[in-house]
């Protein structure tokens, strides 16, 4: 399938595997690349020689494109914007800040860069810094989210840009992907569907929890602090859901240090009870464990057929 994200990141499939802290390391991000998509490594907090780590490792599995993603308000960002260049990484995306100051060094580097974004406004500023594409992503998505869906995001993201867009949040077969270039998009992110590969290096009870959910098992907690996260309703979001309606400066407190590293506790322990599973609503759909190749396959096949034959239901 050739779209102008295909063209411009040199892949085969219209497919970006988002970023996931602690989670897109190098066995996930390869094994997408490889099979024709695009792997990104999350950068999140992580010290910088783990993620040249993981960059060298995944270029032992696969010489096709690579991604890093970079969170520009955690503070080794300096580090990982000068390590993007060191490693050659082909493509970039960005969350939490405004890219604007690395954008010239990154672009005399060749680096594509592709800037995540949850509003219209952000949108264009990052048109405006130079950004080779955006990622419009829908509050339906895991992790930290904005406020809008995708399907009112996406379509105003394209009419006012003239680069490509990428649709993410609650995107896992082919007729999300199908949706999303109807809606004007040239490419789809996703990070829930990677969840159930199984090259995805999480607990096994994380993929199970995936795997049992169903349409209504997220929540989103963390709106009080103005960063919201989506993730499965487990004892730990419960917990931060009361205590955010307690909102005292003791509970605000107490909420601090239970969600402090609750995440690697899911991904690393599967931690039922003091783990934060972050995870999208797509989740529901999600029933097996598949190769990142067979997801990569399956998704684009499905929508080139729904594409191809749409007008047949309307006759
Ligand atoms: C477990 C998890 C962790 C995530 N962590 C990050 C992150 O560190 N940086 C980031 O830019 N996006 C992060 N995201 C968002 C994904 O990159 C992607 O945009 C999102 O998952 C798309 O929506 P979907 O979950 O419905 O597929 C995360 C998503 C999930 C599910």
């Amino acid at each position: 399938m050739k779209t102008k994200i295909t063209e411009l990141l040199g892949i085969e499939y219209p497919i970006v595997q988002g970023a996931m802290a602690w989670i897109a390391e190098h066995h996930l991000a390869a094994a997408v690349s490889k099979a024709g998509g695009l792997g990104i490594i999350a950068g999140g907090a992580a010290p910088v020689d783990y993620i040249r780590d993981e960059i060298r490792k995944a270029r032992e599995i696969t010489d096709k494109p690579l991604g890093m993603n970079i969170m520009l308000l955690s503070p080794n960002a300096d580090d990982l914007a000068q390590l993007a260049i060191d490693e050659k990484i082909e493509v970039l995306t960005t969350g939490a800040g405004n890219p604007g100051k690395y954008m010239a060094a990154w672009k005399n580097a060749g680096i594509k860069i592709m800037p995540v974004v949850a509003s219209v406004a952000l949108a264009k500023r990052m048109e405006r810094a130079g950004a080779d594409a955006v990622i419009a992503e829908g509050m339906e998505g895991g992790g930290h989210i904005g406020e809008l869906t995708t399907m009112p995001l996406v379509p105003q993201v394209v009419d006012a840009l003239s680069i490509p867009v990428i649709a993410a949040g609650g995107i896992a077969e082919g007729r999300g992907m199908a949706a999303s270039f109807m809606l004007g998009a040239e490419g789809v992110q996703c990070g829930t569907v990677f969840l159930a590969s199984n090259e995805c290096c999480i607990s096994d009870k994380y993929k199970e929890l995936v795997l049992k959910a169903t349409d209504i098992s997220t929540v989103v907690t963390g709106r009080p602090s103005g960063h919201p996260v989506r993730s499965l309703k487990t004892p730990m979001a419960r917990k931060c859901l009361e205590l955010e309606k307690e909102n005292t400066d003791a509970s605000l407190e107490e909420l601090e240090k239970a969600t402090a590293g609750s995440l690697r506790k899911a991904v690393q322990d599967g931690n039922y009870e003091e783990g934060t599973f972050m995870s999208g609503q797509i989740a529901g759909m999600l029933r097996e464990l598949r190769p990142c190749e067979d997801i990569l396959k399956g998704m684009t096949a499905e929508a080139e057929e729904l594409l191809k034959n749409a007008y047949k239901r309307f006759e």
